[in-house]
């Protein structure tokens, strides 16, 4: 296993959007793992595939206290059930260091995704793990949290950013 290179905004490249991993291989495998690694290393509970340039729709996230309940989800898919129940929540990401922004969303979701063997799986995550699949899934959208700021704030997180 390897710890990777995190892309840190404004890195055009974090703009991509991912394409659906279509190949069930070692090497999906071993990417995830890899992407384990890193988020570990870097004290984060997620990471998206886009984060360390490799545009497919893969996501590892663990959010437990202990760092022992890794998830991998391959073309994880978010539909919203309710979208009267917004939660709003201070998030950070591993690729702007030291940002903290609230992005209020929705709390209420259906989650479809694929394991790392290429099988379907369903269900309604709440709490962390809803904001946080659906921060990792803007990833693979090309959507970073400076897109949830005010254009001023955004503009004085950018000049912070590239000093
Ligand atoms: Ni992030």
């Amino acid at each position: 296993m390897s710890i990777l290179k995190i892309l840190k905004y404004p890195d055009p490249r974090l703009r991509t959007v991912a394409e659906n991993v279509i190949k069930f291989d070692k090497s999906l495998l071993n990417l995830s793992e890899d992407m384990l690694e890193t988020m570990y290393a870097e004290n984060g509970i997620g990471l998206a595939a886009t984060q360390i340039d490799i545009h497919l729709r893969l996501v590892v996230i663990d959010i437990s206290e202990e760092r022992d309940d890794p998830m991998v989800f391959v073309n994880p898919v978010v539909t919203v059930i309710d979208n009267k129940s917004l939660v709003p929540c201070e998030e950070g990401c591993l690729s702007i260091p030291g940002a903290s922004v609230e992005v209020t969303r929705p709390d209420k979701i259906r989650l479809n995704w694929l394991d790392i063997d290429g099988e379907h799986h369903e269900a309604s995550p709440e709490g962390l793990l809803a904001v946080c699949i659906q921060h990792e899934i803007d990833h693979l959208e090309g959507k970073l949290l400076v897109d949830y700021l005010s254009p001023l704030k955004r503009a004085r997180l950018k000049d912070k950013a590239t000093k």
